[in-house]
């Protein structure tokens, strides 16, 4: 049985990757702050659900928590990095930028630093951070979210040259949703193409199993991303 880690399992994406990993037979762990949600999925999902309450800018207990979690569950396969806040639609950019660079910059390096060390022991592992088509470009609305996610997706890229050239049995998904049903977006006006939760992420497992090092949910991002590659500065740095 395959063992997934899903580090914000809490809800919107994470909770229904959860979901359907365990239906297509994963013993998976799930993290998060909100106890009270991992243990109303534990009473849902039965014993091959496994949980730690965690809050990933306490980074020294989030890596024991997850090294903890690992030897409950006899081993880890997968680790997805799933975690991330935004700045809208709520509050100020500036009042949370501190904010989102810890949880989506500093969380991140520090569990994917403890899985990788644990995968280079192991021979072998897959790494999935959820990055955003946000990261793609600045965006003046969101500048500290749309950087975490451009960090984390070049950040990465470097482990992967590293993971082929040191010819390292570790696979490194970044996983670059457009808009996906979710909290996070709650109340957000001017968005398009938002897809719904549960296709979104049958389609982000169905990469992951193919061991994909890019996965566009849903797909037609990929479009999207390839436009705003071949759009120059000048237009970027006037939207
Ligand atoms: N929805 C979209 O349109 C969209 C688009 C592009 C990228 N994404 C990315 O997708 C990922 C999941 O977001 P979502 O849309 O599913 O939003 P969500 O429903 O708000 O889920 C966010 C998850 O992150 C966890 N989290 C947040 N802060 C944390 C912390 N300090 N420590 C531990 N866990 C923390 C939350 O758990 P707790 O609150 O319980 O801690 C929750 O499980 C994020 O990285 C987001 O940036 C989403």
């Amino acid at each position: 049985m395959k063992k997934m880690i899903i580090i914000g399992a809490t809800s919107g994406i994470g909770e229904s990757l959860a979901r359907q990993a365990i239906r297509k037979g994963y013993k998976v762990g799930g993290t998060g702050r909100r106890v009270q949600r991992l243990e109303q999925m534990k009473d849902e999902l039965g014993e091959h659900f496994h949980y730690r309450e965690m809050d990933v800018v306490k980074k020294m207990k989030a890596s024991s928590k997850l090294l903890s979690l690992v030897e409950e569950m006899g081993g880890m396969d997968i680790i997805v990095l799933n975690a991330g806040i935004s700045n809208y639609p709520a509050s100020s950019i500036i009042s949370m930028e501190q904010e989102i660079i810890d949880v989506n910059v500093s969380g991140f390096v520090q569990l994917f630093g403890e899985a990788f060390q644990y995968f280079r022991q192991q021979g072998h592992g897959h790494i999935v951070g959820v990055s955003s088509i946000a990261g793609l470009f600045g965006s003046s609305r969101a500048a500290p979210y749309s950087a975490s996610k451009a960090f984390i997706s070049t950040y990465m890229q470097a482990y992967r040259q590293r993971c082929n050239s040191a010819g390292y049995d570790i696979t490194i998904t970044d996983v670059k949703p457009g808009f996906v049903k979710s909290e996070m977006i709650e109340g957000k006006k001017g968005l398009f193409w938002v897809a719904e939760t549960e296709k979104a992420v049958r389609q982000m497992l169905t990469d992951i199993e193919k061991k994909k090092s890019y996965s566009y949910i849903t797909r037609r991002w990929r479009f999207v991303a390839w436009l705003i590659k071949l759009t120059p500065n000048w237009v970027i740095d006037r939207l």
